[in-house]
């Protein structure tokens, strides 16, 4: 984020000087000089020209925009421009995976329970991009997705690292022949590791359970419900698993780089999109085609073992605890209704202890 005292002038329009200073220092506040804010939407091109100056006989700040749109709308632009970036580098990462997980992982820290103003409650707002939060043991290899992100949130400076994360989850999905979730955006930023929730938050995918529950289906239900989520959310959102891979290194989890029968040699039936994948073999995948997002996930968990493919004790209690089960019979066997299921419970997770500005959101389409 630059900040700036200067920009040049090239046009006025009817938003006038001080409504989109107003704005500028709302969204970054300079407390040294009023008019020394943060060029938060430099990116945008042509679409946005601050001018502020500071001069012995006064200051002045201008503010230009092109077409007919207010404030709204240039972030609008920008956001949409961030999810054509971001399809352009899911299209040729292949990286479906380690980005929901790492949107879900953002989000997954909430606590309902907890006292205190945002953002003590945790959540999607962006903290999981610091590297305090990032070296959490549930955490292992999302440093990557945020390298991966950094471009990106290097050239859309306007749009919160907490909007990136959920938009990049919500378009690998998509992408990956997934369910279209209707999202909305215009989450704040935690400003620093100060902020990052302590670490225990998310769930273990077997037992000893960090929070000493018995059974993994008590475990998911500490864990889910602690966020406010409730049963069927908990298997619905489980399905995720139809995507990705569990790494030996990371999580302890799956396999190393020897991989399986689906990770590793050539696979050309793995995209929906029916690209190859050329990224890294190995780990272990829940389903054979594990760059597909379908109902798959439900299918391969009931049907006996194939060494194969992974199971975790958090996978197999959705289909033995008596809650649980007919949600995840329901999916296995109706993808309509695991996608119509999936949307809901994804966006209530992705809004999860969120700050909207504005209040209401922004949505794209
Ligand atoms: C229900 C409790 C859950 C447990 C115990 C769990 C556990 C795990 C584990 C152990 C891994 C492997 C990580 C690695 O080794 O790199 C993983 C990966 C993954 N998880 Fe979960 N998870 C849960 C819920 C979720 C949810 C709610 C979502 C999304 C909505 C999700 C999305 C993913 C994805 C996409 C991957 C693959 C990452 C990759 O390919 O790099 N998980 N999960």
């Amino acid at each position: 984020m630059a900040c700036v005292s200067a920009f040049s002038l090239q046009r006025i329009t009817h938003n006038g000087p001080s409504s989109l200073r107003r704005s500028a220092q709302r969204l970054h506040p300079s407390p040294a000089s009023p008019l020394s804010f943060s060029l938060s939407r430099a990116d945008s091109g042509a679409l946005l020209v601050l001018r502020a100056e500071e001069e012995s006989k006064g200051s002045q700040a201008v503010a230009v925009k092109d077409g007919e749109g207010d404030e709204l709308a240039v972030r609008k632009e920008e956001l949409l421009k961030c999810r054509d970036a971001l399809r352009d580098l899911i299209d040729e990462t292949a990286a479906f995976g380690i980005l929901i997980r790492a949107a879900w992982h953002d989000a997954g820290t909430y606590d309902a329970k907890k006292e205190g103003e945002w953002p003590k409650k945790g959540g999607a707002n962006g903290s999981i991009r610091f590297p305090e939060e990032t070296s959490h043991a549930a955490n292992a290899g999302l440093d990557n997705a945020i390298k991966l992100l950094q471009p990106i949130k290097d050239r859309f400076q306007s749009v919160s690292w907490a909007d990136i994360l959920q938009m990049a989850s919500a378009v690998a999905i998509e992408m990956a022949g997934g369910p279209k979730i209707a999202m909305q955006y215009g989450r704040v930023d935690v400003d620093s590791p100060e902020d990052c929730p302590k670490e225990g938050n998310l769930p273990d995918g077997a037992a000893p359970f960090g929070d000493g529950a018995e059974t993994p289906a008590q475990h998911l239900r500490n864990v889910f419900y602690r966020m406010g989520l409730d049963d069927q959310e908990i298997v619905a959102l489980s399905g995720a698993h139809t995507v990705g891979r569990a790494w030996k290194n990371r999580s302890g989890f799956g396999r190393g780089e020897e991989g399986t029968n689906y990770t590793t040699g050539e696979h050309t039936d793995l995209r929906q999109d029916g690209k190859g994948y050329y990224g890294k073999e190995g780990g272990m995948s829940w389903t054979p085609r594990w760059l597909l997002f379908d109902n798959s996930y439900f299918t391969a968990v009931n049907a006996d073992d194939d060494p194969e493919l992974l199971k975790l004790q958090t996978d197999t209690c959705l289909f033995a605890d008596e809650a649980f089960r007919p949600y995840a019979l329901k999916y296995a066997d109706s993808q309509e209704a695991f996608f119509a299921d999936y949307s809901a419970a994804h966006k209530k997770l992705s809004e999860l202890g969120s700050k909207f500005d504005p209040p209401e959101g922004i949505t794209l389409d």
